[in-house]
């Protein structure tokens, strides 16, 4: 038996029954009902606006799959660019798949000089890194002739290994430039994570990747490769959906990540870990939140009402790291806090825990990377996950340009007043 749900217009008394299927019924429903009709739904709280393959999420149980795969199994036992390709291509590679992928990935990790010479070296030497490589990543696509072969299945691919094989090469370049360090070329003997970090910090030739760090970043790009329908990846698939070249898309993309609700909170948190300062300020600081002054950063998700499942395996990767880098001094603050929160009645009420955020911040700045580069490092690997929804939406027959609809509240026609008589 289908499961239906049927909908009368109190109005005029017409009713319209259709079916529901994996939880979900088309609201083309009400316009059958009324072609004039439409649901209101500010920031799409109940409204699913495409079928998707890639990405699994259960809040309440705290769930998270790619292509069906635990996030917990991924982190345990696969690498970035195998999840890499799992999100992209649908599957996990064999042997050879994954061999030849990687080498792919690992050719196309050059940027052109002009990139570096002349428009990295336009900024203003305290640009803020994220702002770099939005305005970077878009300038890219103008390098390309073939960017914008968006229908032409070889061509999108090949865009789509030059942005993941690109992305830590911007993310460095910018890194660089703001400490006024020389560039470091990308070095085709090194896996993804540990290229990264040698483009990032190294300083004479005796700098060595330690394995362990090298993991743990490979761990929180896999953590962070897709968080299906969120604010940036419904940026890149609204953009894609005016046929907007790859590069075009990801820099909007990018754009939503840089707000501070989105991927700008675990710099928030380091911020507010920061100015919370000591141990004893925690209870004063969670009684300010109560009262409205602010939030608790890396508190809270839109989907996840229980436990966020990168959280914890985050919180394991941080101790790892802290190992060889030694403690952060505001890990202590944090743990703190998060005993606090998580026994007060105003979070448990609201379902409010601990994000990705909450951790990945701590670890980043174990790493050595400043406040700053935070959200480029949650930009990197996430550029998988908006580049496979581009192409799922590409080859989605049900998807149109995106154009929502509007609830109009403003005036009525009213005549237009000369600035005299206002
Ligand atoms: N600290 C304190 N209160 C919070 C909170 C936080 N981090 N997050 C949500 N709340 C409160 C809201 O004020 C609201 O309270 P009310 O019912 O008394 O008005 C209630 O919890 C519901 O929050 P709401 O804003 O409706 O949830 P949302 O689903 O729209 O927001 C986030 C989700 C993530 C934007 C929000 O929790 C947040 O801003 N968190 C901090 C930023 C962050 O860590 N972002 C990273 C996400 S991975």
């Amino acid at each position: 038996m289908t499961d239906t749900i049927t909908i009368t217009d109190d109005r005029t008394g017409k009713t319209v029954t259709v079916p529901i299927t994996g939880g979900v019924f088309s609201s083309a429903a009400l316009r059958e009902l009324d072609p004039s009709l439409f649901m209101y739904d500010p920031a799409y709280l109940s409204t699913a606006s495409c079928a998707s393959s890639i990405t699994y999420l259960d809040g309440d149980a705290g769930i998270l799959r790619y292509r069906g795969i635990p996030i917990e199994q991924l982190a345990e036992n696969s690498t970035f660019l195998e999840v890499a390709y799992l999100l992209i291509k649908g599957e996990l590679p064999t042997t050879q798949e994954l061999e030849k992928w990687e080498l792919d990935v690992t050719h196309h990790t050059m940027i052109h000089e002009n990139m570096r010479k002349r428009f990295v070296d336009g900024f203003h030497y305290d640009a803020h890194p994220m702002g770099m490589f939005i305005s970077a990543i878009a300038a890219l696509g103008t390098f390309y002739d073939d960017a914008k072969d968006i229908f032409d299945k070889d061509s999108l691919e090949k865009q789509v290994v030059r942005l993941v094989a690109k992305v830590p090469t911007i993310a460095a370049m910018c890194y660089r430039f703001s400490q006024g360090l020389p560039f470091v070329s990308p070095n085709n003997a090194l896996s993804y994570g540990e290229n990264f970090l040698n483009m990032m910090f190294k300083i004479g030739d005796d700098y060595k990747v330690n394995p362990v760090l090298a993991h743990a970043m490979d761990v929180l790009f896999i953590l962070h490769a897709d968080h299906e329908q969120n604010c940036g990846t419904t940026a890149m698939r609204v953009v894609s959906s005016a046929n907007s070249d790859p590069y075009t898309a990801t820099a909007a993309a990018a754009a939503a990540l840089y707000g501070p609700l989105h991927g700008g909170a675990n710099e928030a948190v380091v911020r507010m870990l920061t100015e919370i300062g000591d141990i004893k300020n925690v209870p004063a600081f969670v009684e300010s939140v109560k009262a409205g002054e602010g939030k608790l950063m890396g508190f809270g998700h839109r989907v996840y009402k229980n436990f966020d499942p990168r959280a914890t395996i985050i919180k394991k990767a941080a101790y790892d790291v802290f190992e060889v880098t030694g403690k952060n001094p505001l890990l202590e603050i944090a743990l703190e806090l998060e005993k606090v929160a998580l026994n007060d009645e105003y979070f448990i009420k609201r379902k409010l825990y601990p994000n990705v955020d909450f951790y990945s911040g701590l670890i980043y700045q174990a790493l050595g990377f400043p406040v700053d580069m935070f959200t480029v490092l949650f930009a990197i690997p996430r550029t998988v996950g908006w580049l496979t929804h581009m192409q799922e939406l590409l080859n989605d027959k049900e998807q149109k340009i995106s154009r929502p609809r509007q609830w109009y509240t403003g005036h009525d026609e009213r005549p237009y007043v000369p600035v005299a008589k206002r």
